[in-house]
C-alpha cells in the first residue's frame, strides 16, 4: 500500500532543513510489518518493531530490492532478494551482502498519526531509482 503525504509546514524550508510529513495513520503499520509510503518523490520503508516507528529508505543498498517487500526480524529489516538485514536505527548492514547503510529519517507518531522527517536533499537523493538512476 502507498500513500502520498501532506506536509505539516507551507513555507519552502531549507534544502538541509528537516521538515516532519504525514505518511499514514498508525495503524497502517502494525507490529512487525513494513509498509511503503512516499513523501514527495522519496520512496520510504516505515516499519514498526517492538512498538516503534521506524523510517528508511525503500531500496536496498546491494541491488536496490525493495525492503517494503522484505520482513522484519529481532535485530532489522530483512531485504527478500538475496537476504541482506539491516539495523533500523541508523540503517547499517548487520548481514551481507549488502556492505553500505540505507538512509534513515526521523519518525514521530502524534495522535495516531505517523510523520516522517526529511529533507529537500533527502528527498532528492531517495527518488525512484529504478525511473530516475543516480548520477
Ligand atoms: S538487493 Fe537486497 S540483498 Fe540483494
Amino acid at each position: 500500500m502507498s500513500e502520498h503525504s501532506e506536509t505539516t509546514e507551507d513555507r519552502q524550508p531549507a534544502d538541509d532543513e528537516v521538515v516532519f510529513h504525514k505518511v499514514c495513520r498508525s495503524g497502517q503499520v502494525p507490529e512487525g510489518y513494513v509498509r511503503r509510503f512516499y513523501v514527495d518523490e522519496l520512496e520510504c520503508a516505515v516499519a514498526r518493531l517492538k512498538g516503534k516507528a521506524y523510517a528508511t529508505s525503500n531500496y536496498c543498498t546491494h541491488l536496490d530490492c525493495l525492503l517494503s517487500s522484505g520482513k522484519l526480524q529481532d535485530d532489522g529489516i530483512r531485504c527478500s532478494c538475496h537476504g541482506s538485514v539491516f539495523e533500523l536505527e541508523g540503517g547499517e548492514p548487520i548481514y551481507p551482502p549488502a556492505t553500505a547503510p540505507i538512509a534513515v529519517y526521523q519518525v514521530k507518531e502524534e495522535e495516531g498519526e505517523v510523520y516522517v522527517g526529511v529533507s529537500r536533499k533527502d528527498i532528492e537523493h531517495g527518488g525512484p531509482r529504478r525511473k530516475k538512476p543516480r548520477e
